[in-house]
């Protein structure tokens, strides 16, 4: 929820300390998530962005548990309200999903039961966690249906998921992972195949909740425009690993990292469309990510890296430090408290960090 920015950043929600999930392939092992290492504050919400392959789907799976575990290692820590998500039983686990962490992906057939109809299921969902009547629940069932934009939801309701389109059929996932007022709101591209209208909805509504309810948001995407819309912290996945994090002002206004131009370089700059309405050229970063089973030696962007230059580029793994201070006469995270970008004095500065040798204004 954009607008906590400038103040201290609140004790987090969820605390992620050097995540990395394994996963066993017939090509050898994968290392798709390397040492990740982020937090979401109540109320806040953190944008994941990166190149499809990146990790970010993985990444939030194995929060929860959900990879399977014949072939996934998971380490590192993952402290929700407090609890080690990593170390919780099945159980346990199974208690926090609902009112603990609400989940959207983007398939939603892989959430929903095509046995049972939708309002049954969000009937389920709200009654698993609380002991509320049925009649309630369905009552319930049928304002969040409105709530997400379904047409007629006193019908859908009783509608059986395949009876849906695949936008509504989002809709009613959206429904059910809000319906227990989650902890935290984990989507997964849960928008992009919704028309803007709809995600307008959508996200307004997922605002509401963390006015409401103080809810904290991931929010993977590739649609930078969503991000710039809805984020207060951008996290860009590379790799399997963050190499850029900060408010979405610093990583979006003044990227630092050159993966991080490069993917804002692929947004076509609209300012510069021609006299006849000629879009121009799209930037992109040129190559394919690395593969999980075959990372570069040393940072893992050299392949690609239009700027690279330092010898130790090829057989190093540039460390996350913070961007220097001084842009635009702001303050660094490293020097004291002083005034803050909307002139409150004493306000805190949330960090903005890379993992690169060359960028400028490196610390
Ligand atoms: N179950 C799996 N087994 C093997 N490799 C996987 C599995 N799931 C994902 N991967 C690989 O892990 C990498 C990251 O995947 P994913 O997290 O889905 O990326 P993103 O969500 O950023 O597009 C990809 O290279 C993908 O091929
Ligand atoms: S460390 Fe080197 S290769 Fe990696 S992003 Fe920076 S300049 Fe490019
Ligand atoms: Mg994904």
């Amino acid at each position: 929820m954009r607008g906590g920015r400038g103040q201290p950043a609140p004790q987090p929600l969820l605390d992620v300390t050097d995540l990395r999930v394994r996963l066993r392939t017939p090509r050898g092992p994968a290392h798709v998530v390397n040492g990740l290492s982020y937090s979401v504050g109540p109320g806040e919400t953190v944008a994941v962005v990166g190149e499809s392959g990146s990790g970010k789907s993985v990444s939030v799976l194995a929060l929860l548990g959900l990879l399977p575990a014949r072939t996934a290692t998971v380490t590192g820590q993952a402290l929700l309200q407090g609890e080690d998500l990593l170390r919780m039983s099945p159980e346990r686990l199974r208690q926090v999903r609902g009112p603990g962490v609400g989940m959207v992906f983007q398939d939603p057939m892989t959430s929903l039961n095509p046995v049972l109809t939708v309002g049954r299921q969000i009937v389920e969902g709200i009654r698993a966690h609380g002991d509320v009547p049925k009649a309630q629940a369905r009552a319930r069932a049928v304002e969040l249906l409105a709530e997400v934009g379904l047409p007629d939801p006193v019908r859908a309701v009783d509608r059986y998921p395949h009876e849906l389109s695949g936008g509504m059929r989002q809709r009613v996932v959206i429904a059910i992972a809000l319906s227990n007022s989650p902890a935290l709101l984990i989507a997964d591209e849960a928008t992009t195949a919704l028309d803007v209208t709809v995600q307008a909805q959508i996200i307004d509504l997922v605002e509401k909740l963390q006015a409401d309810h103080g809810t904290g948001v991931i929010w993977i995407t590739h649609d930078l425009g969503v991000v710039a819309g809805i984020a207060d912290r951008v996290l860009v996945m590379y790799g399997g690993r963050c190499v850029e994090d900060g408010t979405v002002d610093d990583v979006l206004e003044h990227p630092a990292h050159p993966y991080t131009k490069g993917l804002l370089g692929a947004l076509p700059d609209l300012t510069a469309i021609g006299p006849d309405g000629e879009i121009p050229d799209l930037v992109t970063v040129t190559g394919l990510p690395p593969a999980p089973t075959d990372l570069p030696a040393g940072c893992v962007f050299w392949p690609r890296c239009p700027v690279r230059a330092d010898p130790r580029c090829e057989t190093e793994q540039p460390p996350l430090v913070p961007v220097a201070p001084l842009r635009n006469g702001r303050l660094g995270p490293d020097s004291p408290p002083a005034e803050g970008r909307d002139g409150q004095v004493g306000a805190g500065r949330l960090p903005h960090r890379a993992a690169t040798w060359c960028a400028e204004g490196l610390s």
